[in-house]
């Protein structure tokens, strides 16, 4: 848990009133006032299927579904007897409703182009980057294609293909290629290094991987296609068959003497080049009628034990409670201007619901951008590109994460202020809890003092926001998520799952089902129930809760204020990992007998990996080693290498041993303390800790 949001939210109690639509040029809300959202509440909660049936009118179906909801718990069925597609939904009756020509995707990567002497209208910069912008016919006529090469690589519908990309459109028209032809795609985030690849391409048992030979991030190339290559040795030495790789050619680092010709084979696996594909093509490709329940995606997240579980989401659910929930947290309305920029990386499930899915679906426009936000990097490591492509962009809607927020607020308010963002109306954030400070520091500097400020909480199990502003009806309070989302049934409860009174400390669970709700973890479903629905009972019920993970409690008001994880993941920068696949990583390393890591609250990361390992002493003495802070930086490159740059500890503790109870059990609140505690360690000290007393004295406490 993030021991300082909770601090800090114990004494928030600023209130911000929601602002008449018309400030922001919109003829109304949606959800115009706290009466009207307590009553669309209400019964939302108490007839769901009549609520819901509603909102799925606003998909377009093949067949319209027989009924609602079938319920067994854990599992639920939504629109029952329904078929439909998602890149339909998101790009087709666009189209055939007449818009093809409206922008669907404005594009921009991060490398600028040579200087010119004019640099692009409302730019600070002399030199401009490449955009680009695909309209919905555009997009279709892409996706058709793309569809076309996956047929040919013998991809069929039920099947999964791992993309593993740039934030480029083609990593868009790959997804809505698979959903079209009734695929399910599984992204993975680029920052991933090879081992954690092959680990979700083997699980998801997965024959086709699309990606970029490389990406442009902060002025470097990230080497996917080296990236693949090694995932796939890896996996045909543990047997699993990768048959093809589709590469776009995207940075052209790799010397065109050392390419690979379009279908050259390697093992058993035939390489493609994405343009040389497209080009042969062809722009025909109706789409896959699904059932409402076939699967749409697989998102890895972390766990607390053993292996990233593959979320599954299916078609008909996810995008009925993304449509709604995307149009009511941000209030989108087509024709009128909009244009929403989420700087997520698709990679997350906040960029599959609200870069692609959710913002398509409501027919406006979605900013992609490739890169990092100090690119160019400024003086002291600072940038300012990204308000610099709100105002050249006129970007609308921005939707961030609080670590973000926090490095913009260190790099202070001028950068901020060389820009024009007056055409912001809706903020964002998401990812983890934001402190008050940078809630109001966003809502000073980028707002205004006048946008309305949504932190929306969710998961990637939840499929999108449980709970949120909504911008016109729920005033604000900094820090706080606020009040349930239409349709999502929350209360803070404790183990006997009793609902808690104001401000007492409990678990967040769900009560009842919703759409957007993951259906499985792929292939096990005993995760499935043990991780969601085996904890917490609804005392008044006895039916399972769905239990997030985080502790949470409501204020007076009703209003949730969300604590943190209570199990073994860590949120670092906002992204979500296991305790264990860094400790994976750790032992995987010759040099470390054992190893436990915690998180420790950082004021820009919200929480940093502290990792405390114990080494082997043969092997320090066979390689006539010290346990020194080179031993340190060659483990923190390992656990890079082994997992991605974004598990990196940001410090590695040596020890003699480390504090167990007598069950065994690593005492990892001890080591969190340690960890966190006021005597500084500095970065290259090497004493070992000695935990053997404290073990002793508080061997019984956990
Ligand atoms: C965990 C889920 C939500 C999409 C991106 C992350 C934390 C998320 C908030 C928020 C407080 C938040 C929770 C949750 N979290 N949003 N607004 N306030 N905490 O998805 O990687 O599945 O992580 O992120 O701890 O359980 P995820």
């Amino acid at each position: 848990m993030s021991h300082n949001a909770i601090e800090s939210t114990l004494q928030e109690n600023r209130t911000f009133p929601p602002r008449p639509a018309s400030e922001f040029g919109f003829p109304k809300w949606h959800v115009d006032s706290l009466d009207e959202y307590k009553s669309l509440h209400a019964r939302s909660v108490q007839d769901p299927e009549d609520f819901w049936r509603d909102e799925a009118k606003r998909l377009d179906w093949f067949r319209p579904f027989d009924s609602v909801l079938e319920w067994h718990s854990p599992d639920a069925k939504w629109f029952v007897g329904g078929t439909l597609n998602a890149c339909y939904n998101c790009v087709d009756r666009h189209v055939q409703n007449g818009h093809g020509e409206e922008p669907a995707i404005i594009w921009e990567g991060e490398p600028l182009g040579p200087r010119t002497s004019h640099a692009a209208a409302g730019s600070n910069y002399a030199r401009e980057p490449e955009v680009r912008v695909l309209s919905y016919r555009e997009l279709q006529r892409e996706v058709s294609r793309f569809g076309n090469v996956l047929k040919s690589l013998g991809v069929k519908k039920g099947d999964v293909v791992t993309i593993y990309m740039p934030m480029v459109p083609e990593l868009a028209i790959a997804m809505l290629a698979c959903a079209r032809i009734g695929a399910a795609h599984s992204v993975i985030f680029g920052g991933f290094a090879p081992s954690a690849i092959s680990e979700r391409v083997m699980d998801a048992k997965c024959r086709v991987i699309v990606t970029a030979d490389g990406g442009f991030r902060r002025g470097d190339v990230v080497k996917l296609q080296e990236n693949v290559e090694e995932a796939i040795n890896h996996l045909a030495n543990h047997g699993h068959i990768v048959n093809h790789v589709v590469v776009l050619r995207r940075t052209g680092h790799v010397p065109p003497s050392q390419r690979f010709a379009d279908g050259f084979h390697q093992g058993s696996t035939t390489w493609h080049w994405w343009q040389d594909q497209m080009a042969r093509a062809s722009e025909a490709c109706p789409c896959a009628e699904m059932d409402s329940e076939d699967m749409l995606f697989l998102l890895y997240t972390s766990g607390s034990t053993g292996k990233p579980k593959g979320i599954l989401h299916t078609t008909a659910g996810y995008l009925a409670f993304v449509q709604m929930t995307a149009r009511l947290t941000f209030n989108l309305i087509p024709d009128s201007g909009q244009l929403f920029w989420c700087s997520a990386d698709i990679g997350w499930v906040t960029g599959h619901s609200y870069v692609l899915y959710g913002i398509l679906m409501n027919r406006i426009p979605t900013l992609m951008y490739e890169g990092a936000p100090n690119f160019p990097t400024l003086e002291g490591g600072k940038g300012d590109r990204f308000w610099d492509i709100i105002a050249r962009h006129r970007v609308t809607h921005f939707y961030t994460a609080p670590t973000a927020i926090r490095t913009f607020m260190k790099w202070g308010d001028d950068l901020p202020a060389r820009h024009d963002m007056s055409s912001l109306k809706v903020l964002g954030t998401v990812g983890e809890p934001i402190n008050p400070e940078a809630w109001i520091w966003y809502h000073k500097v980028i707002g205004r003092e006048r946008c309305p400020i949504v932190d929306t909480y969710w998961q990637t199990e939840t499929g999108g926001h449980i709970g949120t502003p909504l911008p016109g009806a729920i005033p604000t309070k900094p820090g706080s998520c606020t009040l349930p989302m239409l349709g999502i049934d929350a209360a803070i409860v404790n183990e006997q799952g009793q609902e808690l009174g104001p401000n007492q400390g409990g678990l967040f669970v769900i009560r009842k089902p919703w759409p957007g709700m993951l259906r499985g973890v792929y292939g096990n479903r005993e995760r499935f129930i043990s991780n969601y629905w085996g904890r917490v009972k609804d005392a008044r019920t006895g039916q399972p809760c769905y239990f997030s993970a985080d502790g949470a409690r409501r204020d007076s008001d009703g209003y949730f204020w969300i604590q943190g994880r209570i199990d073994d993941v860590i949120k670092v920068s906002g992204h979500l990992l296991g305790t264990m696949e860094v400790e994976s990583a750790l032992v995987s390393h010759p040099a470390v007998a054992e190893a436990a890591v915690v998180g420790v609250p950082h004021e820009i990361k919200g929480n940093s990996i502290c990792a405390f390992v114990t080494l082997r002493p043969h092997w320090l003495i066979s390689h006539k080693r010290e346990p020194d802070q080179s031993l340190k930086n060659e483990l923190i490159a390992h656990v890079a290498h082994e997992v991605g740059a974004l598990a990196k500890p940001d410090q590695i503790r040596f020890a003699e041993g480390l504090p167990k109870t007598r069950s065994g059990k690593i005492m990892r609140r001890l080591l969190r303390d340690v960890a966190s505690g006021v005597e500084k360690i500095t970065q290259d000290t090497t004493t070992l800790e000695d935990f053997s007393v404290v073990a002793k004295l508080r061997a019984d406490e956990e």
